[in-house]
């Protein structure tokens, strides 16, 4: 191989801590989106990172939006060759619940290869690994092998509107390129790397069930009256079979796309030890639609989920009383060809059809995202597939993924480029919960992706 990236992997390891230490500051920041007491911290976050993209020698520029700003930067030195837009996210989830972090959530803690903190993993230090690949070869170097543009938003964890926005706007002007790359999933097991080409969507609902105009004695009214919290469970209970896992809202499945027959079989074809599985979750047994593998309902099947319930009585000890209201957040994880907007829609209907008397019902759409499958094929995909390889010693499988990203259908349809969705977390990370890890290796193993990635396609 001419270019085997030696120099600029040599100045990796010479410059490790500064990279761990950068990587730090820029986690310290609790740049939470769905919290508007956090706005602050988000605008640190993204002038952080601009920063940062400044110190690395791209040309930068913050891009204001209705929501948070977008960072963007460019280097586009290497004319004729081909251009990666790389996308992440600076923002992070809310930490809670505190009291189960080992150490406080914004202050990452190093234990042993681990890198402890909200966000270490999900999104800014699978992220970082791209601006310090280009600020490492550019040091190095002087110069890039190919052309990269860097996209960065601050809302994906609340849904991502203002970078969607933008990207229709721009329709691929500015963001021309031959492909996208996406650090935000895992490996599908420790040393086995995976490109996922499928993500699923979602559509995020909130009912509140009204009662009585206020909590009310439950001897004197008990009987009077519909309680609206066993109302809401009368809905609950109607929204998904018990038995066979299958969603019961009307028109629910007609626009899913059925699994390909190759896709059960690459699935199947995949070690997954359930004992190992259960037992790492904590359950007796797993559950899900009937007639699929957990593989095939976890990446490819749409799911209902209740995420919270809320109302009544919840203090110490016993308190009789009628609530005068409760209410539920639910989510549905879509796969294609759903479409959020649709299934609230339905959704909605269909609570209110299955509603019993005597109480107010109201549902609410929170957000949603578009589910995807992404084209992965071609020269590109090709080197990127080799890159990983260098690195990580093994060819990657090619997988779908439960999580939701919500721009990436928006990048496949307006770019028209590939999307490759090339992770370095592992499935124990803890995304969106507590002690959220990334693994150290892992962080430079990434960056030395993103080099390897550059230095192939500037050959290609
Ligand atoms: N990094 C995740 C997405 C992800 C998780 C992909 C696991 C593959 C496997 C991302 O930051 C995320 O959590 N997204 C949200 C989006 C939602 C709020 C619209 C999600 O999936 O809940
Ligand atoms: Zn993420």
């Amino acid at each position: 191989m001419a270019n085997d990236s030696r120099d600029v992997l040599s100045r990796i390891d010479a410059d490790k801590e500064t990279y761990l230490e950068e990587l730090k500051d820029y986690i310290r920041i609790p740049s939470i989106s769905t919290d508007p007491a956090y706005k602050a911290d988000v605008l640190r976050a993204a002038a952080f990172l601009e920063g940062k993209m400044r110190e690395a020698g791209l040309a930068t520029e913050q891009i204001q939006t209705k929501g948070h700003p977008l960072v963007y930067g460019e280097w586009l030195g290497a004319p004729g060759k081909p251009t990666v837009l790389f996308y992440g996210h600076y923002d992070v989830q809310p930490a809670d619940p505190l009291e189960l972090w080992r150490n406080p959530p914004f202050e990452p803690t190093v234990e042993g290869d681990l890198l402890v903190a909200r966000g270490a993993t999900d999104d800014k230090g699978q992220s970082y690994t791209h601006l310090k690949a280009v600020a490492a070869m550019l040091a190095e170097r002087g110069s890039l092998p190919i052309n990269v543009k860097f996209l960065v938003e601050g809302e994906e964890e609340a849904g991502g509107e203002a970078i969607d926005r933008y990207v229709r706007e721009d329709g691929g002007k500015r963001l021309a390129c031959d492909a996208v790359m996406i650090s935000d999933t895992s490996l599908y097991a420790p040393g086995q790397p995976s490109l996922i080409y499928g993500l699923k969507g979602l559509c995020y609902m909130e009912i509140k069930v009204t009662g009585p105009n206020r909590d009310l004695h439950s001897g004197t009214f008990g009987g009077a009256v519909f309680n609206p919290l066993n109302a809401l469970s009368e809905i609950i209970s109607k929204l998904r079979d018990g038995k066979t896992g299958k969603i019961l809202i009307p028109g629910f499945y007609d626009d899913v796309r059925p699994l390909e027959d190759w896709e059960r079989k690459e699935f199947a074809a995949l070690p997954f030890d359930e004992a190992a599985y259960r037992s790492e979750l904590g359950v007796p047994e797993l559950f899900g639609e009937e007639g699929y593998s957990t593989r095939e309902r976890t990446w490819a099947r749409p799911t209902c989920d209740v995420n919270g319930i809320f109302g009544g009585y919840m203090g110490k000890g016993a308190k009789t009383v009628l609530p005068s209201w409760g209410g539920a957040k639910v989510s549905m994880r879509l796969v294609p060809d759903q479409e959020p907007k649709k299934i609230a829609k339905l959704f909605g209907d269909y609570v209110q059809s299955v509603a019993p008397p005597g109480v107010k019902v109201e549902v609410e759409s929170l957000h949603g995202a578009d589910p995807v499958v992404v084209e992965v094929q071609g020269p590109i995909v090709d080197a990127a597939l080799d890159a990983m390889q260098d690195v990580w010693g093994a060819r990657p499988v090619r997988i779908r993924e439960g999580g939701s990203i919500p721009i990436v259908s928006t990048f496949a349809s307006v770019l028209g480029v590939p999307v490759l969705l090339l992770g370095f977390g592992l499935n124990d990370d803890g995304l969106h919960s507590p002690n959220e890890k990334f693994n150290i290796s892992h962080f430079f193993n990434g960056i030395r992706s993103v080099v390897r990635l550059l230095d192939r396609l500037g050959n290609l």
